[in-house]
């Protein structure tokens, strides 16, 4: 089995170490890149993805201060996700991990995406699907939103997004029946749900 494989089955069945997360986070958006690429990364926390980008990487999220102590966040631009200080046509690329279900005001935040995006600018989501929000939920004592993919493919639409895709865990998802099994471990077994769209 190949590494790529290897990383994607990975993120669908378990819970994935930091090293692991990176790979599986760069083997989703190598494909999305284009030379001299413009880059947002949105809640970028410790910017963990900034060395994976040989073009313009911004780190945006909306504190600089640390998580912890000796666990710094390394934040370009402070800036709420709903109201991000950048014109029309910024970037080629924006995506966002594990942060977009922490933004309170989630249907300003894809309009936001979709107007500094260049046309044809690609938004990547992954955000925790259900089953890793009702683990944090035990874990922090509260409720916290959660998607399935027709909802955030829902809310894209009202922010003018085309062509929304959802991307499988999985890699090697080309027929129906492995497309609908990939569907079900996202949702249920797994840790993300990935989602893309289009300006
Ligand atoms: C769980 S961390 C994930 C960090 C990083 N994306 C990663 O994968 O390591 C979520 C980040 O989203 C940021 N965040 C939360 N609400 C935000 C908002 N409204 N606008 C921008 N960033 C936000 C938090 O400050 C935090 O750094």
């Amino acid at each position: 089995m190949g590494r790529n494989t290897r990383t994607v089955i990975q993120g669908c069945v378990t819970r994935m170490n930091k090293k692991e997360r990176l790979s599986f986070v760069e083997y989703h958006l190598k494909e999305l890149l284009v030379p001299e690429c413009r880059v947002l990364d949105l809640g970028c926390g410790t910017a963990q993805y900034r060395d994976s980008f040989k073009w313009i990487y911004v780190g945006l999220d909306i504190t600089s201060l640390p998580y912890s102590d000796g666990f710094p966040r390394d934040v370009n631009v402070v800036a709420s996700g709903s109201k991000l200080p950048f014109a029309e046509g910024s970037f080629n690329l924006i995506f966002s991990v594990a942060a977009f279900y922490q933004m309170p005001d989630s249907e300003m935040v894809l309009k936001e995406c979709h107007r500094i995006l260049k046309p044809g600018g690609q938004l990547l989501l992954f955000d925790y699907n259900r089953r890793t929000q009702r683990l944090l939920e035990k874990k922090e004592g509260h409720r916290l939103p959660c998607w399935n993919y027709w909802q955030l493919k829902r809310l894209f639409q009202k922010a003018y997004f085309k062509n929304i895709q959802w991307r499988s865990a999985v890699a090697a998802s080309r027929t129906l029946f492995q497309q609908a099994i990939s569907y079900w471990m996202s949702e249920w077994r797994g840790q993300w749900l990935i989602i893309k769209g289009n300006k």
